[in-house]
């Protein structure tokens, strides 16, 4: 006998499709894993160059200062905000303070693919709602309610299809919830947004006992390295969320480094603008390849190609062949599609000329 490990974790798979480690190893322009081109701020660099000077201390005290920092920068209330290892640390946080064996968690079938596994790692059941057209259906959403949901999670903007609903879908899908339920908010990308009907996930926090917004320094301050993230939740959860972290849930690299990251808000929206300029500039492109390109409000962009202009899978791996890492999702639906952050101008303008040649090869052939 040996000991036995919870059952759920059997049905964990991995969600990505992995790449040949060699071709893997020549990567001259990573476009896969939606992290900054762009990188952190100078500020950023010059205080984690001080801060691991002293790596043998634990960052005591930190994640306090951290957490009234964010809710200035934010103006939310402090008592609403905790950091850690991530979003996705306080999102596993959030699954495991919630859900028991047999609960079960709604989230949107084409949408951040993690999620199930955050449900799995419990012993809790996935439920997954159909969508339209890789868009969160709130409908669909409501429809899977059953005595047994404990929680709906949805990532707004969504990962991988960088699509999003309005903020007032959002508030139609909390008004139909049971007050028992709890909606969690993956707002990974909400520093991209530039929809005005997008709406504010924070007002909702603030109005409501069961929802709960999580935001991470990985995607626009450009530290996903680090493993920093932050959530927005009414006390009565986060008290609960800081019982089961670790003790000195951040590193003094990530704490300071944070701080500059915050401060410096000039440098943030040059990435905001630099981001917005090079998704469009992109999206364009692939439209004119011959994909099709979901609208998106995030730092990437899902493309279809279809099957008779190229196969996605060989299209992914000829880019590889040329030192380009992109993306491809292991699920049947995301067959035709790959997944390309947006880098640099000179990145992307490099991935288009190759992308040119390797379609325009396929499809005059
Ligand atoms: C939708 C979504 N949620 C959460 C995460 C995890 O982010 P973090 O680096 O904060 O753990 C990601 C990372 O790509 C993501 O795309």
């Amino acid at each position: 006998m040996t000991p036995e490990l919870r059952p759920g974790l059997e049905n964990i798979k991995p969600h990505m499709v992995a790449a040949d480690d060699k071709a893997l190893a020549r990567t001259r322009i990573n476009i896969a894993s939606n992290e900054s081109a762009f990188g952190p701020c100078d500020l950023a660099i010059a205080a984690a160059t001080e801060a691991i000077q002293r790596m043998e201390r634990y960052a005591d005290g930190a994640e306090a200062v951290l957490t009234e920092r964010v809710a200035h920068h934010h103006a939310l209330s402090p008592d609403g905000v905790v950091c850690g290892n991530g979003s996705d640390d306080l999102l596993a946080r959030l699954a495991r303070a919630f859900l028991r064996p047999g609960d079960e968690l709604i989230c949107s079938i084409n949408g951040y693919q993690k999620i199930p596994n955050y449900a799995y790692a419990n012993d809790a059941v996935p439920v997954r709602a159909n969508d339209s057209d890789f868009t969160t259906n709130v409908d669909e959403v409501l429809s899977c309610l059953s005595s047994k949901t404990r929680i709906v999670m949805i990532a707004n903007p969504d990962n991988p299809s960088g699509t999003w609903v309005s903020g007032s879908e959002v508030r139609r899908l909390h008004q139909n919830l049971p007050s028992s339920v709890l909606l969690i908010l993956d707002s990974a990308y909400l520093e991209y947004v530039d929809d005005d009907e997008f709406g504010d996930p924070a007002s909702l926090v603030e109005e409501n006992e069961n929802v709960v917004m999580t935001r991470t320094f990985s995607k626009i301050y450009g530290l996903a390295g680090l493993r920093l993230g932050w959530m927005y939740a009414p006390k009565r959860i986060t008290d609960a969320i800081r019982k089961i972290g670790m003790t000195f849930p951040i590193s003094n690299v990530a704490f300071e480094c944070a701080k500059a990251a915050l401060a410096d808000r000039e440098y943030t929206k040059s990435v905001f603008e630099r981001n917005l300029n090079g998704r469009q500039k992109f999206a364009a492109t692939l439209e004119r390849l011959g994909a099709r390109v979901l609208p998106s409000q995030t730092n990437f962009l899902l493309a279809t190609f279809p099957p008779d202009l190229v196969a996605a899978s060989d299209l992914h791996r000829e880019l590889l062949a040329q030192g380009i890492f992109t993306r491809r999702l292991a699920s049947d639906a995301f067959s035709d599609c790959i997944r390309f952050t947006i880098g640099t101008p000179s990145q992307m303008k490099e991935v288009s000329h190759v992308l040119q040649d390797l379609i325009k090869g396929p499809a005059t052939a």
